[in-house]
C-alpha cells in the first residue's frame, strides 16, 4: 500500500451523529513528495477528511495508511510523521510568534539549544523574524497562516497537511505561502496535503487535484489532464461589424454549441482540440471580418461544472441551504 512518505485512503466514511455523511467513502493515493490539492465548496467534507487523516476524528468506515501508519490502530506512529495547520488553528493573542515557536518546540520535547536554533529557522523561513517578537493579536491574516505553517514544521514532517491555508487571504499573502509550500514539496520532499476553494490555487500548486463534492470525490488527476479530459476550449469572436453577429453566429454554430458572450459571439467547441484555424477559416470564407478573437482554455470549475452541473464559485451557499434544510428536519 502506501509508501513511506504517502497517503493512501480506501473507502473512507465519515458520518457525523447528527449530520451528514461528510464523507462518503472516497479513495485515493498521494505519492511521497507530491503535493495534493483536495479543491471543494464549503460543506464538500475536506475538513472532515483531514481531521481524520490526522487522527483528530475516528472514521466511521474504511481505512487509511499515513506514512504507512494505520491512522486508527497507529496514531502516534501518525502524529509522529506529520504536521497540520488546521482551519480552527489555536493561536494565542497574547503570546509572541518566537513565544508560539518556544512552546510548540518544548511540546515536541527539543533541547533549550534546539529549540531556539529551529524556531530562528523556522521564522526566518516563513518571514517573521522581524514580527517575532509582537504579539500575534497584531499580526494580519497572512502572519497568522504563515505562523500556523512555522509550528506545523517543527518536528520537521514529512507529510503536512494545510487545510485550507489562505482562505481569506490577500492576493501577496496567498502567493507567499504558494512559494513557501511549493519549496516544501521540491527541495525537501515534503508530501502535502492541502485543502482549498480556491480553483486557481489547486491549478498552480497542485501535482494532482481531487474535486470533492458532497463527500465524494467527483474528479482526479493532474490539473492540465483533467481539464483537457473535460473542459472544452471556447471561442469568442467580436465582429468588426456588429450587424455581422447574426451571421458569426450562424457559422459558428457549425463548429461547436453556441453559448452567451456579454460582447460577442461564442462557442464551446466540440472536441479539446482548440482549433483556432478552423474558426478562422470557417469566419473568412463567409467574409466576415473580426475586431477580435479569442481562445479560453478550460479551467478547473469548467470540470467541477462538468461533474456536479453547477460553478465551484457559489457551489458552499448551496451547500450551507441545503445543510440548514436538514438541521431543520425533525430529529
Ligand atoms: N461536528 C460536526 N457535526 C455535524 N456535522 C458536521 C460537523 N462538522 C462538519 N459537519 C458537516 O459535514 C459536512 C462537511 O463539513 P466539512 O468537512 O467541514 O467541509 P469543508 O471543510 O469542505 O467545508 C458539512 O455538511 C458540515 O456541515
Ligand atoms: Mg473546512
Amino acid at each position: 500500500m502506501a509508501g513511506e512518505n504517502g497517503i493512501e485512503v480506501r473507502g473512507l466514511v465519515r458520518e457525523y451523529r447528527k449530520g451528514p455523511r461528510a464523507v462518503d467513502g472516497i479513495d485515493l493515493s498521494v505519492a511521497p513528495g507530491e503535493i495534493y490539492g483536495f479543491l471543494g465548496p464549503n460543506g464538500a467534507g475536506k475538513s472532515t477528511t483531514v481531521h481524520m487523516l490526522t487522527t483528530l476524528l475516528p472514521p466511521t468506515a474504511g481505512a487509511a495508511l499515513v506514512a504507512g501508519y494505520d491512522i486508527v490502530r497507529q496514531g502516534p506512529q501518525v502524529r509522529a510523521h506529520i504536521g497540520a495547520a488546521l482551519q480552527e488553528a489555536a493561536l494565542d493573542p497574547l503570546l509572541t510568534g518566537r513565544e508560539h515557536l518556544r512552546l510548540q518546540t518544548a511540546l515536541h520535547g527539543m533541547s533549550r539549544s534546539d529549540r531556539k536554533r529551529r524556531g530562528d529557522e523556522l521564522l526566518a523561513r516563513v518571514g517573521l523574524v522581524e514580527a517575532a517578537d509582537r504579539k500575534v493579536g497584531g499580526y494580519s491574516g497572512g502572519m497568522k497562516r504563515r505562523l500556523d505553517l512555522a509550528l506545523a514544521l517543527v518536528h520537521s514532517p514529512e507529510i503536512l497537511f494545510l487545510d485550507e491555508p489562505t482562505t481569506g487571504l490577500d492576493v501577496q499573502s496567498r502567493t507567499a505561502l504558494w512559494v513557501e509550500t511549493g519549496r516544501l514539496a521540491k527541495e525537501e520532499g515534503v508530501t502535502v496535503f492541502l485543502t482549498t476553494q480556491y480553483l486557481e490555487e489547486a491549478d498552480v500548486l497542485a501535482d494532482r487535484v481531487g474535486i470533492i463534492d458532497h463527500g465524494r470525490i467527483v474528479a482526479e488527476g493532474r490539473p492540465s489532464v483533467l481539464k483537457a479530459e473535460i473542459g472544452r476550449p471556447t471561442v469568442e469572436v467580436i465582429p468588426a461589424d456588429p450587424a455581422d453577429s447574426a451571421r458569426v453566429a450562424s457559422v459558428l454554430e457549425q463548429i461547436g454549441e453556441l453559448i452567451s458572450s456579454p460582447k460577442g459571439v461564442a462557442v464551446r467547441l466540440r472536441s479539446n482540440e482548440a482549433d483556432l484555424a478552423e474558426v478562422v477559416r470557417a469566419l473568412d470564407a463567409a467574409d466576415l471580418r473580426v475586431e477580435h478573437l479569442q481562445l479560453h482554455q478550460p479551467s478547473l470549475d469548467d470540470v467541477f461544472l462538468a461533474k456536479t452541473g453547477r460553478s465551484l464559485e457559489g457551489a458552499g451557499e448551496e451547500e450551507e441551504e441545503v445543510a440548514a434544510e436538514v438541521a431543520l428536519e425533525p430529529a
